[in-house]
């Protein structure tokens, strides 16, 4: 990049900072006018919350906040979503499970199972984080859909989960597997307590409805969900709240979203109002404008996401995160945390074991998941250039480009 168009982008990036500023100091004054209502609402629930239960470690609990005696593992319906959260759920709560042999013959098989690693690796990079000075950790699953991460948790050897998501069926779903993992468990094979509540992350706070209204996270996980709350700035702000606002102090906020500084360069790269591949699009309301809120565009992924998303304009989020004491430990795009994370030999193993790289050339009795031939070509010159053994793993370049939108976010919450 040319030093004229490094300072052109840093200026943008202030005024952009200066003006998200604004719009949280207003915002802000806005909300201390709200705050007193809310205050009322609390005391209103917690009276209302006033019994003891036992939660779903066995034990009796001790606070006065505890809900009513209620099934812990009983899903909690707390808000039906409105507006495009309606949209969300009904799409999520459509999507059917597939079983591993029609997975396996997806077009994006091994763009999934990559993902999939991405989130493993995180994951397990903030449990270690934590078990270094914690035995017991309890994370928040913010968005968990149908419990795609329970095995990460398990093997992470947390204590408790609090799963949660919009889409009630999707929950249902996750609170299924979960069982079914339990009963699997052999006599001395210890799983975590879990507790599963559907909400609105970004309009309901999920506090009210913990079986310890007090609880405090080491983890909140948030995959592949927060944008869908940059509709408003009241929306990411509660989903902020929900994410951050129970994390014990050390505790961090990790997850996984769309880099909008690479939606954005790769739409204005474009001709139209769209771009992608024929694995992805991703379709804009319109160019050249990217309100910091509400700035819509359609997310399209093999028939996996079809779902109105907003852009998260990053250097906004890490402002509005002061708010709840978090400090940016780091972010990267997928590319970047890629290349991290392969160097170490025991995270190539595990990405070998997810099947997350297509092995290239393919087996005598196995087929390409692309039949494009430039899809491999970077694959073809790494062999020509003598720069790989065979056969080498690799992703499709369309499969690619749909995830290196991508990045991977942590913070942490501050002493
Ligand atoms: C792409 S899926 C990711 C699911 C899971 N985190 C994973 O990585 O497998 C996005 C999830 O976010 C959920 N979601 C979207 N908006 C939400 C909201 N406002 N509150 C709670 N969950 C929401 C959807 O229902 C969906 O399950």
């Amino acid at each position: 990049m040319s030093d004229s168009s490094k300072v052109e982008e840093q200026e943008l990036e202030k005024s952009l900072v200066e003006e998200a500023d604004r719009i949280i100091s207003k915002a802000s004054e806005a909300e201390s006018a709200v705050s007193l209502d809310e205050d009322n609402t609390t005391s209103a629930k917690e009276q209302d919350a006033g019994n003891e239960k036992e939660d779903v470690s066995g034990h009796q609990d001790t606070t006065s906040k505890k809900r009513k005696a209620e099934d812990e593992d009983e899903p909690r319906e707390v808000h039906l979503a409105e507006g495009h959260g309606q949209t969300v759920a009904a799409h999520y709560n459509e999507l059917q499970e597939v079983g591993l042999e029609k997975r396996s013959q997806s077009r994006i098989f091994f763009l999934r199972n990559f993902n999939n690693w991405m989130k493993s690796l995180l994951i397990g990079e903030f449990i270690e984080k934590v078990r270094r000075r914690k035995r017991e950790i309890t994370v928040l699953d913010l968005g968990c859909g149908k419990g795609g991460d329970l095995l990460k948790w398990k093997k992470g050897k947390i204590s408790k989960l609090v799963c949660t998501d919009i889409a009630e069926v999707s929950m249902q779903q996750c609170q299924q597997r979960y069982a079914d993992m339990k009963a699997r468990c052999r006599a001395n094979e210890y799983i975590f307590n879990a507790e599963f509540i559907t909400a609105d992350s970004s309009k309901e706070l999920l506090s009210d409805s913990y079986s310890d209204t007090h609880m405090c996270f080491d983890i909140c996980s948030c995959q592949f969900v927060y944008h869908y709350s940059f509709e408003t700035y009241e929306q990411a702000d509660m989903m902020l709240k929900n994410a951050c606002g129970n994390l014990c102090p050390g505790g961090y906020f990790i997850g996984t979203t769309p880099n909008s500084f690479e939606l954005v360069k790769r739409l204005e790269a474009s001709e139209t109002d769209s771009f992608g591949n024929d694995v992805y699009t991703v379709q804009f309301q319109k160019k050249g404008e990217y309100p910091l809120f509400g700035c819509k565009y359609n997310f399209n992924l093999e028939g996996v996401v079809d779902v109105p998303e907003f852009l998260v304009y990053f250097p906004l989020l890490i402002e509005m995160a002061k708010k709840y004491g978090m400090k940016l430990v780091y972010k990267k795009t997928f590319r970047e945390f890629y290349e991290e994370k392969i160097k170490d030999e025991e995270n190539k193993m595990l990405l070998k074991r997810m099947q997350a790289l297509e092995p290239y050339p393919p087996n005598d009795n196995s087929k390409l998941v692309s039949d494009k031939s430039d899809d491999y070509e970077h694959a073809e010159k790494l062999i020509k250039d003598g720069k790989a053994k065979l056969p080498l793993g690799t992703l499709s370049k369309s499969e690619w480009e749909a995830t290196s939108i991508y990045l991977v976010f942590a913070f942490e919450k501050q002493q």
